[in-house]
């Protein structure tokens, strides 16, 4: 079986990727991955040399190669995004340009191909704040940044490409991944990585936004059951790690790395930003057996381990980043 995932030289992207080479199961997929390597992809974040994994440097708006692929494509998952709220705040067209006509490229050309399972990778953000409760897979779509609002769109687009021609397309909406290999521009790389240097940290406001925080293994995990045993048209919530506000979140990051409060600033808050996400994962749980397994604690801890011990990984990418900041 050969499976196209578009993205994968990403976080959580090429975590999924990993975890599939990990297995020596008899069915285990011969994977390509399609990516641009844009400031958020690195080829070090992937296993070159794999023999099951092939890597194609390109664009996912690229229709003619996107096509090529496809033909020789059985399944697809799809990560392929500009992913950073804030960006999308200072510049909203490559948002548009990759999450919505990158992904309706790849619908074109996976129509074309009978491709399926089409599995979308999407994000509860597309819901907008929810006060209290959790948002279940019908709740109204009222996403509030250009990032959501893009993802949304591509939401509808794949659930209509099954409405419309029948392809098997299955969408997942996650809440918050933290673990390694993610790129030190979001809040968990951006404060330990800051922390490890002796920098401080910015605060948006006063920290009181809530956010679900599962581990980036947890989420592949659930998008792999999607894959494999999910249901066509079918969107599917993944969620369930630990509801924490960005202060409580800071107070963590900040035990864990030996620091105090005097290393965090507070900075003004981000335009629009959603004071709460949450996901009803209990589709997932029940149609999938999908769980959450990572204990938060252990996951930090973990990672802040990963960042301290792979500096060359991340200090190029935060002088990059650094040189981008107004
Ligand atoms: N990070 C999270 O907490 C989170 C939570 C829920 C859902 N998601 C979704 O998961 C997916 C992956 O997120 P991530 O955090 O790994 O993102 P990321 O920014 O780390 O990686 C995105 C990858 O897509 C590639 N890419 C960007 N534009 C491309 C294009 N036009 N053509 C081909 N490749 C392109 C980049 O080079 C990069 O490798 C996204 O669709 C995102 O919306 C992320």
């Amino acid at each position: 079986m050969n499976l196209l995932v578009t993205g994968a030289a990403g976080f959580i992207g090429s975590r999924y990727v990993r975890m599939l080479l990990a297995s020596d199961a008899p069915d285990a997929p011969r994977i390509t991955v399609l990516d641009a390597l844009t400031y958020a992809g690195s080829l070090r974040n992937l296993e070159p040399g794999h023999p099951r994994l092939e890597f194609v440097h390109g664009d996912i708006r690229d229709a003619e190669l996107v096509d090529k692929l496809m033909a020789d494509t059985d399944q697809v998952v799809h990560f392929a995004a500009e992913s950073h709220v804030d960006r999308s705040i200072r510049a909203a067209s490559d948002f548009v340009l990759t999450n919505v006509v990158g992904t309706q490229v790849l619908l074109d050309a996976a129509v074309r191909h009978s491709v399926g399972p089409f599995v979308h990778v999407s994000t509860d953000e597309v819901y907008g704040s929810i006060t209290s409760g959790s948002a279940t897979e019908t709740h109204p779509l009222r996403p509030s940044s250009p990032y959501s609002a893009s993802k949304a769109s591509a939401d509808l687009l794949a659930l209509a490409h099954h409405r419309t021609h029948g392809l098997d397309v299955r969408v997942t909406r996650c809440s918050n991944n933290y673990g390694p290999h993610q790129f030190p521009e979001k809040i968990v790389p951006l404060f330990v990585t800051h922390l490890l240097d002796g920098r401080k940290v910015p605060l948006y406001g006063e920290g009181l936004n809530v956010r679900d925080w599962l581990h980036v293994d947890d989420h592949c995990a659930g998008v792999d059951l999607v894959r494999t045993a999910g249901r066509p048209g079918e969107v599917y919530n993944i969620g369930g790690g630990t509801e924490l506000t960005n202060r409580e979140l800071t107070g963590r990051l900040l035990e864990a790395c030996g620091a105090g409060w005097d290393r965090v600033v507070h900075v003004e808050d981000r335009k629009g930003h959603d004071l709460r996400y949450s996901v009803d994962w209990s589709k997932a749980r029940d149609e999938l057996g999908y769980r959450p397994r990572r204990d938060f604690d252990t996951g930090l801890a973990e990672t802040v381990a990963w960042y301290r011990d792979h500096r060359a990984w991340w200090e190029p990418l935060e002088r990059r980043t650094d040189a981008e900041r107004p």
